[in-house]
């Protein structure tokens, strides 16, 4: 008797990037190994050039760049940006550090999760590390959330606290953050791949 034992197929994803892309690598690196369950499809980005697009290319993976100005109006651009994840049909989206607030046309067609360097629902928006320590927060952190219509507001999935030292800059304490950021990330996309994850009425869980 003949057996074919078969792995199940990853679960794709489309990861949406604007900068350096650590966390991106941190995705990509995770899914070396097949026991993750992750495939990502595409990277994404809202400009060109940067460092997220090179890693995603030099791991093979395709890449695409959507950007606000090649648009007439924001609507116009969210509507583009939507048909390009959907050509890659992903069972959901993450946002690892991209830096433009998503429209109702990419948050109606896809479940998109975020992750964001501060403990949320303190320190929102684009500078959430230099807001904490001009705070004088003395712990901060990171929290991976499931993105909805308004800035950082989403349900909660995920959190991992990080001290902030006395002598910390805007730098150090980034990088610490994504120290923790990486690892956080990687999990909870993991487990949202192979277990699912369900959003109602404002509150998302993975089984
Ligand atoms: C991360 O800390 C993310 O939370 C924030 O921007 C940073 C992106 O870093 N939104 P990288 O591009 O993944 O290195």
């Amino acid at each position: 008797m003949v057996v074919a034992v078969t792995a199940p197929e990853p679960t794709g994803i489309v990861v949406l990037v604007s900068g350096s892309g650590t966390n991106l690598q941190a995705l990509i690196d995770a899914t070396a190994d097949p026991a993750y369950g992750v495939r990502i499809l595409a990277v994404g980005a809202d400009r060109a050039g940067i460092s997220g697009l090179h890693r995603a290319a030099a791991a093979g993976i395709p890449t695409f760049v959507c950007r606000v100005e090649d648009h007439a109006t924001r609507a116009a651009w969210d509507e583009a940006l939507a048909e390009r994840i959907a050509d890659h049909e992903p069972a959901f989206v993450v946002s690892a550090g991209f830096m433009k607030i998503l429209g109702p046309r990419v948050l109606g067609q896809h479940v998109v999760l975020n992750t964001h360097p501060a403990l949320l629902p303190a320190f929102p928006g684009a500078h959430a590390v230099r807001d904490a320590l001009a705070a004088g927060a003395t712990v901060t952190g990171c929290t991976v959330h499931v993105v909805d219509a308004g800035v950082d507001t989403g349900p909660v999935l995920a959190q991992a606290t990080v001290e902030v030292r006395p002598d910390d800059t805007e730098d150090t304490l980034h990088e610490r953050i994504k120290a923790v950021e990486h690892p956080l990330l990687v999990t909870l996309v993991g487990r949202a791949a192979r277990e699912g994850i369900t959003v109602t009425d404002g509150k998302a869980s993975i089984p």
